[in-house]
């Protein structure tokens, strides 16, 4: 049962998150109509363990007057793997979510102004806040935030109930998305057949193999990329890009019976996929809650000819796939890998133009990690 807050304790110190993020708030600040840089900076640092493609957290968070500014960082934009920059705002999308997650269970509820991107590009919402009190549900979906995580193994045979599986449709609805599930043979036959489209044409392109080595297998001490605790052995066969160890044996010894869910949006412009990003959040969110493992899945949809393709056998040629989301149950004596790392808080969130001093717990080095790369 997820453990709710205590509002009657409420006094007038900032709400405590260890370090990492993790943990319950143990007391709530309920003054004033914005919440205070401490809380802020709080919020963020659970929202900032979102998903993100090769974990580059392609996001940047502005205090402004009114609340927070969400921004694109097109200094870790893949330009390789990610021409039409889809993966970046999904990205930007599910960090979006995670924030209004935590700060909905620190007591604040968020109210979100998505950009077109086309007068400000970097500038893709704005967030202003109210006071609400949390409820279970929504601190239990912050709790997930700390233990979700791109699980690549192999999942068990143990299907995955369609109780579960609307659910998750439905959280994804919720968003503005549509979500649906892979579940018979020709569509599943459509997306193996995307991905091996886009499996082959990456292979001859050295700009994409250049960007795939500089961010994934990335030492433990560099904060975004993918580290190699991250790489799971060979996996499910629609899993395996790009982050497999092959000098592992492959671990898989029973049937995967893994679910695949894909969502798509009417549109795609940026607005969009913003909305497919906070849709995925949502749905890994409610996921991890039901204790199920998930990983997103985005080559087909990082290359046009098989984003065409996926649409095709998906959608029936309407909705635009934005990304696939692999569902199912892990095996219970796989060890979690180390969490992957994060940028400090400090190289993302930029609240200089309205708070003068600095909020407590907000790292005050430099990361070390180039924007530009991460090696
Ligand atoms: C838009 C997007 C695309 C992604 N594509 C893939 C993928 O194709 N394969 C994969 O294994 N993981 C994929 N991921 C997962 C990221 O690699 C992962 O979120 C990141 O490394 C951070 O790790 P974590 O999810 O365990 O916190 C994707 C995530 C996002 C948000």
């Amino acid at each position: 049962m997820p453990r709710s807050v205590d509002l009657s304790s409420a006094t007038g110190s900032a709400p405590q998150l260890a370090p990492n993020g993790r943990g319950v708030p143990a007391t709530v600040r309920y003054s004033g109509t914005t919440p205070e840089l401490s809380t802020i900076t709080a919020g963020l640092a659970r929202a900032i363990r979102a998903p993100s493609i090769h974990n580059t957290q392609p996001w940047r968070w502005r205090r402004v007057e009114a609340g927070l500014e969400l921004l694109a960082e097109d200094s870790r934009w893949l330009a390789a793997t990610d021409p039409d920059r889809t993966d970046l705002l999904v990205s930007c999308g599910a960090v979006l979510h995670h924030a209004r997650i935590a700060f909905s269970s620190l007591g604040w509820s968020t109210t979100v102004r998505r950009t077109t991107g086309c007068a400000q590009p970097a500038h893709l919402a704005s967030v202003e806040f109210a006071r609400q009190e949390p409820n279970p549900e929504v601190v239990a979906l912050s709790e997930a935030i700390t233990r979700r995580f791109s699980n690549r193994a192999p999942y068990t045979s143990w299907e995955v109930p369609d109780g579960i599986v609307n659910t998750l449709l439905s959280a994804g609805a919720h968003q503005g998305a549509t979500v649906l599930k892979v579940d018979d043979g020709r569509v599943h036959r459509g997306l193996a057949d995307a991905l091996a489209t886009a499996e082959s044409q990456r292979q001859t392109s050295q700009d994409y193999g250049e960007e795939l080595a500089l961010w994934t297998g990335t030492p433990a001490n560099v904060h975004a990329g993918v580290p190699k605790a991250a790489f799971r052995p060979p996996t499910n066969p629609l899993n395996r890009r790009p982050f497999n160890d092959p000098s592992e044996p492959d671990a898989a010894r029973e049937e995967d019976a893994s679910v695949f869910l894909v969502i798509g949006t009417v549109h795609d412009d940026v607005e969009s996929r913003l909305r497919a990003g906070e849709a995925l959040s949502a749905v890994l969110l409610e996921a991890t809650v039901v204790g199920m493992a998930t990983c997103p899945i985005s080559l087909p949809i990082e290359v046009p000819e098989a984003r065409r393709m996926l649409r095709s056998a998906v959608f029936g040629g309407g909705c635009h796939p934005q990304l696939i989301v692999r569902v199912g149950w892990a095996h219970i004596n796989q060890q979690p890998p180390p969490p992957t790392p994060r940028l400090d808080l400090e190289s993302v969130f930029d609240w200089s133009g309205v708070d003068a001093h600095r909020a407590p717990g907000v790292a005050t080095r430099r990361d070390p990690t180039p924007t530009t790369g991460v090696r």
